[in-house]
């Protein structure tokens, strides 16, 4: 097998135009957050990243630089690494080349075309390394072929504090899976974003350049686009409040007024001020995500954080 042959689980991509209809019949209204990213959307999420006011991409790879190195040797020769999502690599390839002797990198990625391009830039950057490409949902339970007996731990790679997406329960038993997927003898190294001043982290998510405000709003174009749809972007404005008795940054876009928006045929009523949540982004403190990582069955070895303390890394054992 060609190392870039795609191992695919044909995951549901989800109907997006159900998805629509689902979450705008909920109360609140709401858009998954996965629905977000499109290719308009992708784009968009990798300029956030680039914005002075979001802090975390910048916070994490200052702090990969500092940790990589004992991240390395915890984990030891010839691992094999999964990542949950593929973006754009460049965390991953520093992370790759800290390790000694990576025996595989395989990467899961509902979007094959995403996937596709992930693999093709891991194997430009790393030749000799094995790379297993994996097409699927990493939100449903997926299985790992059995690793060669060469082969030292299995280690999970989870950045970006993409945790956070996550409902509590749902982060919850993400974990747990992601522990027995990784098995005995397993790793988890893993970027978590901390709870800080609101002033930081509403202008992390309502960047003064307004990238993220495009981000959101690309969605309503997408389901004008895709789902047949009819809303107008002018009578909506967005809004990224921090809602500190959840510990989350809520992402949103409000009714500028009294409407009906359509999803093809089916209707939608919107009172001035009535809002569609499209993310939520929950933030840890240390001791709190320490007690989750064992709730679900890891140990905790080593944290890492910037001198702020904006941004955490963790590496736990199964
Ligand atoms: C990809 C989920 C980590 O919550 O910080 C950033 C998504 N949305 N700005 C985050 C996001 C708007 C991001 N994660």
């Amino acid at each position: 097998m060609a190392s870039t042959d795609i191992v695919d689980h044909e995951p549901d991509t989800g109907d997006f135009r159900q998805g629509l209809i689902d979450g705008l019949s909920r109360d609140p209204k709401d858009i998954p957050a996965k629905f977000l990213y499109d290719e308009r959307g992708s784009e968009l999420f990798e300029q956030i990243c680039e914005t002075d006011d979001y802090y975390p991409t910048r916070t994490e790879i200052g702090i990969m630089e500092t940790c990589l190195e004992r991240v390395s040797e915890l984990i030891g020769p010839r691992a094999r690494i999964v990542e949950f999502g593929a973006g754009s690599g460049r965390k991953t390839r520093m992370f790759l080349k800290a390790l000694e002797s990576p025996a595989a990198y395989l990467p899961i990625e509902i979007s094959k075309a995403a996937l596709r391009g992930c693999a093709e830039r891991m194997q430009t950057a790393f030749p000799d390394l094995e790379i297993t490409p994996i097409c699927a949902d990493y939100t449903e339970p997926v299985e790992l072929p059995a690793p060669p007996s060469s082969v030292g731990r299995t280690v999970g790679y989870y950045p970006g504090s993409t945790l956070g997406n996550f409902e509590p329960d749902e982060a919850a038993s993400f974990l747990r899976r992601i522990h027995d997927l990784c098995g005995d003898n397993g790793g988890l190294f893993i970027g978590i974003d901390l709870v800080k001043d609101r002033d930081t982290l509403e202008a992390a998510y309502d960047d003064s350049a307004g990238v993220t405000e495009a981000f959101t709003m690309n969605i309503l174009d997408r389901a004008n686009r895709e789902a047949d749809a009819d809303f107008d972007r002018d009578a909506f404005r967005f809004e990224a409040q921090w809602q500190p008795e959840h510990q989350r940054v809520q992402l949103r876009l409000v009714s500028r007024e009294a409407q009906t928006v359509h999803v093809g045929d089916t209707p939608f009523e919107f009172e001035a001020g009535e809002r569609i949540v499209t993310e939520h982004s929950y933030k840890f403190r240390l001791d709190q995500f320490a007690e989750l990582a064992r709730d679900t069955g890891f140990s905790p070895v080593e944290n890492w954080t910037d001198d702020d303390e904006l941004f955490s890394l963790w590496y736990l054992e199964t």
